[in-house]
């Protein structure tokens, strides 16, 4: 017989789209390949997770697509209707626009499914806390959660904030739930809202930029004549090759990335000549970084403002 697992029993997910679908499929993967043996991660992984998203083009819309323990529903009233064991943890998966609209379905009257302690997270941006915690007709513990897409392969990073008290490390505070509820995700780092709504348009948006570094590289491949197949191999085995290792430097020697810089690019040598563009004060990557985060928060900010006037 499987143990009880000690964190949520269930999750319900709302909106499954880019973000939510890559969180289904992770916890998908993490509750068919793990046991449910005491003390493992998967352990305290929900019993059960029910999806609910209005869009045909949803990921796991079709059973034959859903992992092991996963239910999914076209509307909040299919789930309802079907009668669910009460939800003690919901997931705000839409997009910030949606979210009030689905929370107050969510908290329309008749709403029973939800236990009145159950846990509510949002991964909306530009979307505080007191915004929300207003939307809210019950004292639930409230979270906002901001993973980076590699969460679908448990290689994500997820800032989390919540108006709650932090308690001592005991099991069971609502704390240690979300963070095992997200340990299969990759690596959580818990900061005030503030410096969550902050780094939205850093850490929320960097696989972006990332990405385009790669289309960087890229490109300049191929305006020195490789070809484009040549140029994109090359240009993703660097990144890829250079996150890992990194990884490994920082992990077996706490090796900085300015230690890491220092270490390839030799003074004198071809890498300190190249790093003079992507280290100028005005117009190098720490300044172009720190303008793209703003404006990528400055969005969020507008797109808030946005849906407070609907
Ligand atoms: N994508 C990222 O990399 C990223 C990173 C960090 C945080 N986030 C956050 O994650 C959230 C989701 O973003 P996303 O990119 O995953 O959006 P998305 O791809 O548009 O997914 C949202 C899904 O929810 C569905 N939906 C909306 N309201 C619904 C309702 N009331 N009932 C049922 N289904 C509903 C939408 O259907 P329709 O299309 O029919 O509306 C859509 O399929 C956002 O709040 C965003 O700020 C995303």
């Amino acid at each position: 017989m499987l143990a009880k697992p000690s964190g949520f029993e269930h999750v319900l997910v709302l909106g499954c789209g880019h973000m939510g679908g890559a969180l289904v499929s992770r916890w998908g993967e993490a509750c068919s390949t793990a046991s449910y043996d005491s003390g493992s991660v998967a352990s305290r992984l929900p019993k059960l997770f029910s999806i609910v998203d209005r869009s045909p083009n949803a990921p796991f819309g079709t059973a034959s697509l859903l992992p092991p323990r996963f239910q999914a529903y076209a509307s909040l009233e299919d789930f309802v209707q079907s009668e669910p064991p009460k939800v003690d943890a919901l997931l705000l998966a839409v997009r910030p626009q949606q979210i009030l609209a689905a929370l107050s379905s969510v908290f329309a009257s008749e709403r029973a499914f939800m236990l009145p302690s159950a846990t509510i997270m949002s991964l909306a941006a530009g979307l505080p806390l007191p915004r929300l915690r207003a939307s809210l007709t019950s004292a639930s513990p409230l979270f906002r959660v901001m993973p980076s897409i590699p969460v679908a392969i448990g290689e994500g990073i997820l800032l989390i904030s919540s108006d709650g008290e932090k308690k001592a490390a005991t099991d069971n505070t609502p704390f240690m739930l979300v963070r095992e509820l997200f340990a299969p995700m990759g690596r959580s780092v818990f900061c005030s809202d503030e410096l969550l709504d902050k780094g939205t348009g850093l850490w929320g948006s960097a696989p972006g930029y990332l990405f385009q570094m790669i289309e960087a590289l890229a490109a300049s491949a191929c305006a020195l004549g490789y070809d484009a197949e040549q140029a994109r191999i090359l240009a993703f085995q660097t990144f890829k090759g250079v996150g890992i290792f990194a990884d490994k430097q920082y992990a077996e020697k706490q090796l900085s990335p300015e230690q890491l810089v220092a270490s390839i690019a030799l003074s004198g040598g071809t890498t300190e000549a190249g790093l003079r563009v992507l280290r100028d004060k005005d117009s190098g990557l720490v300044p172009l970084m720190r303008k793209a985060g703003e404006l990528a928060y400055q969005r969020a900010q507008k797109m808030a403002q946005e849906m407070e006037k609907k």
